[in-house]
């Protein structure tokens, strides 16, 4: 029981316990019986934990006497069960692609709740966005307002805008997920807001609703939010006096990090909301303003945690007082985080969790590249052919970022919730793999 104690604590995770057989479980789900019945590797998901992050957003916003919007950003995982779970909490949805909004309206999320990102959408997908009724457009570049506008005039319609600005603002993460700085591709710089917005304004079937501005992604600092806010402020009074037009809504975009690692500790959701909620009123104040609605749009600080996957480990090498390698069934194709941006993982062995670590070891891929290693240096119990990974916080941009490499099918998705387990995306099958080849016809 001592040793339990330990690990759980040493885990500090949680939607996690250890039943009385000694079995880890996942929101009440025996996770070794999991992976029998859905097969490894696969993620699994807890509602609870997705639920209670969404409810952590809405109540830190309901406790301020301010208007607010919170957009659940669907590139860090979006499937149709995720959409069902955001229009039950109340939450509105930042899509950026055709194929986002498609999941999304296919599951009969509100299209009024929708709002359309993206730094180059192409005509088809402004012209679906605007046949569905989309709420927002978020216009990134002039040649998209321009495209919007021909689009919503031929539709003989009007559609809502917001300006993606980029407030020349530089985070501390991976240079990879920085987005606010002076040198970026998204959004319009902020010093040519104010000349742009005479265009804006004088764009047919456009209407003006307010601003938006997003800094990067896994951010603990939360110093440039301050600033974004201050410089997002300001902008709002200089288009106030060029023509005495009022911004309605400011979207400080999402950015708030999760904990992969034991020494990662980012801010709760109730600071961070805080810090975002006092900045915008003092600078509003300071100002002489309207306070604007407040929205964010987070993606990462509400499914990264909720979501583990499950490996078997098969193949195992020991290279004599190099290194010892414990190969498992998935890799980069359903992880690209740590060959992309060297992101660190925790993870411990579902089926030995009473265990105390014995070796260090590297938990290598299988996919055909040097680099798919997912996690260095582990601390595990002595392990063997067959026994069952589990790594923490892969709930975002995991199943979104997976790829076929190596034509591997893309694992399946379940969603655990107190007992219950359900599939929220099925496991891909060879015959997936080869849906859409074709043999061009010379070959016949
Ligand atoms: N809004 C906009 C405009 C964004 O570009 C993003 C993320 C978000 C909101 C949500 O940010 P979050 O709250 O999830 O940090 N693939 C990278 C992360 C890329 C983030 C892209 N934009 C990773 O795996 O770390």
């Amino acid at each position: 029981m001592i040793v339990q104690d330990i690990t759980i604590s040493q885990i500090k995770r949680s939607g996690f316990s250890i039943n009385e057989s000694g079995i880890l479980e996942f929101d009440q789900c025996n996770l070794v019986e999991l992976a029998k019945k859905y097969d490894t590797p696969c993620y699994i998901f807890s509602e609870n934990i997705i639920r209670k992050k969404c409810r952590e957003y809405v109540n830190a916003f309901s406790g301020r006497n301010v208007d607010f919007e919170i957009l659940y950003a669907g590139k860090a995982f979006l499937v149709k069960a995720i959409c069902s779970i955001l229009k039950e909490e109340g939450l509105s949805l930042d899509v950026s692609s055709g194929g986002e909004l498609y999941t999304a309206l296919s599951a009969g999320f509100p299209p009024d709740k929708i709002f359309f990102h993206g730094n180059n959408k192409s005509q088809e997908e402004i012209e679906f966005a605007i046949k569905e009724k989309v709420g927002t457009m978020i216009v990134d570049s002039e040649y998209e307002l321009d495209l919007v506008s021909k689009i919503t005039e031929s539709l003989n319609t009007k559609t809502g805008i917001i300006l993606r600005v980029t407030p020349g603002i530089d985070t501390h993460t991976h240079q990879y997920i920085q987005t606010g700085q002076v040198d970026s591709k998204f959004g319009i710089s902020i010093d040519r807001v104010p000349d742009f917005m005479k265009k804006v304004l004088s764009t047919k079937n456009i209407v003006y609703k307010g601003l938006h501005c997003h800094l990067g992604s896994q951010i603990f600092d939360l110093s440039p939010y301050v600033l974004a806010v201050r410089e997002m402020v300001k902008l709002i009074r200089k288009i106030k006096d060029l023509g005495g037009i009022d911004t309605l809504k400011l979207n400080l975009g999402g950015g708030l990090g999760a904990k992969y690692t034991r020494s990662d500790s980012p801010p709760s959701i109730e600071n961070f909301v805080n810090l975002i909620v006092n900045n915008v009123e003092n600078e509003v104040r300071k100002n002489n303003l309207i306070i604007p609605k407040i929205l964010v749009e987070p993606g990462r600080s509400i499914v990264a945690e909720a979501g583990i996957t499950l490996y078997t480990i098969g193949t195992i090498k020991e290279i004599p007082r190099i290194r010892k390698y414990l190969i498992v069934d998935g890799g980069m194709a359903d992880n690209p985080r740590p060959i992309l941006y060297d992101a660190k993982y925790e993870a411990v062995l579902v089926n030995k969790i009473n265990n105390p670590p014995k070796e260090m070891v590297t938990i290598g891929g299988k996919c055909c590249e040097s680099g798919d290693i997912l996690i260095k240096d582990l601390n595990l119990p002595s392990t063997s052919p067959g026994d069952l990974l589990l790594v923490f916080t892969t709930g975002a941009y995991h199943y979104s970022m997976s790829s076929n490499y190596n034509r591997l099918p893309r694992p399946a998705v379940v969603l655990v919730n107190q007992g219950k387990d359900n599939v929220m995306v099925k496991r891909e099958t060879y015959t997936d793999i080869v849906r859409n080849d074709t043999i061009p016809e010379w070959f016949k």
